[in-house]
């Protein structure tokens, strides 16, 4: 790891940081521990950790990109779900693991059970047999991409979200929710994703926007579900009416 702060940056002030910290291999169970960390100007919780690393105080914790293109290293902050590399470190900030995942070391989840629910759920695109990419015009590929692949699946919504739980099937909850939507929205995608939201809770929602309010790239998953429910909604109504029409014509 590389230390964060150069010679010639004196720091401003001693922070404190408190972090939930758990070894399987020698804890019994979690427990807070408080560190002091030299504060500089802009510094993030990342940086922070970083420095404890630097320090041989080894808290364990992810940070792949450290530019918010990840995701891994969401984690709970003074409470919220929020990205460690871009929030600003507070003197006495409250640092702790996502919640909804068991804890494999400090501020690492073990998140297999996404990994397994996005395989089970086919979050890729359903293609007809034959059908080929290159049949789809760059102008329509590229509103796909620019619509929900931001998402960096830092799981920082689901963790908002009131009525998702990562150890119930109710309801899926918004990071997938939102793959459904990103998956219907491919040119090519044969299945129907509104109907495969329902079945996956999305009447669940209960509309308080917690998702949006916390997702670091601006998307807004519950706006989505609500396409989702409108769509899937439609579809009802128009094969029911189109029965009716069709018995009424045939009564005549
Ligand atoms: S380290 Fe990649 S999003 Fe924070």
């Amino acid at each position: 790891m590389t230390t964060y702060l150069q010679p010639i940056i004196k720091p401003e002030a001693v922070h404190t940081i408190r972090i939930r910290c758990f070894n399987r291999e020698t804890d019994a169970k979690p427990h807070w521990q408080v560190y002091s960390v030299p504060y500089v100007r802009s510094m993030t919780v990342i940086q922070a950790l970083e420095h404890l690393w630097d320090q041989n105080t080894y808290i364990a914790f992810r940070a792949n990109c450290r530019e918010m293109t990840c995701g891994s290293c969401a984690m709970l902050i003074n409470g919220k779900p929020q990205l460690a590399c871009m929030t600003l470190l507070e003197n006495e900030s409250k640092v702790e693991p996502l919640s909804q995942y068991p804890v494999l070391r400090d501020l690492i989840v073990d998140t297999s059970s996404v990994e397994q629910k996005y395989r089970d759920l086919k979050l890729w695109p359903e293609r007809q047999r034959g059908a080929q990419m290159g049949s789809v015009s760059s102008d329509v590929l590229e509103a796909y991409q620019q619509t929900y692949s931001r998402c960096i699946e830092c799981h920082c919504c689901l963790e908002s979200c009131p009525q998702s739980d990562a150890e119930t099937t109710q309801f899926d909850g918004p990071m997938f929710m939102l793959q459904m939507a990103r998956i219907g929205s491919h040119p090519l995608d044969t299945e129907n994703r509104s109907l495969q939201a329902i079945k996956r809770g999305a009447f669940s929602c209960v509309n308080c926007y917690e998702c949006a309010a916390v997702c670091p790239v601006d998307l807004n998953a519950a706006e989505e579900i609500g396409r989702l429910r409108g769509s899937a909604l439609r579809r009802t109504f128009s094969v029911f009416f189109r029965r009716l029409l069709g018995r009424h014509s045939a009564a005549q």
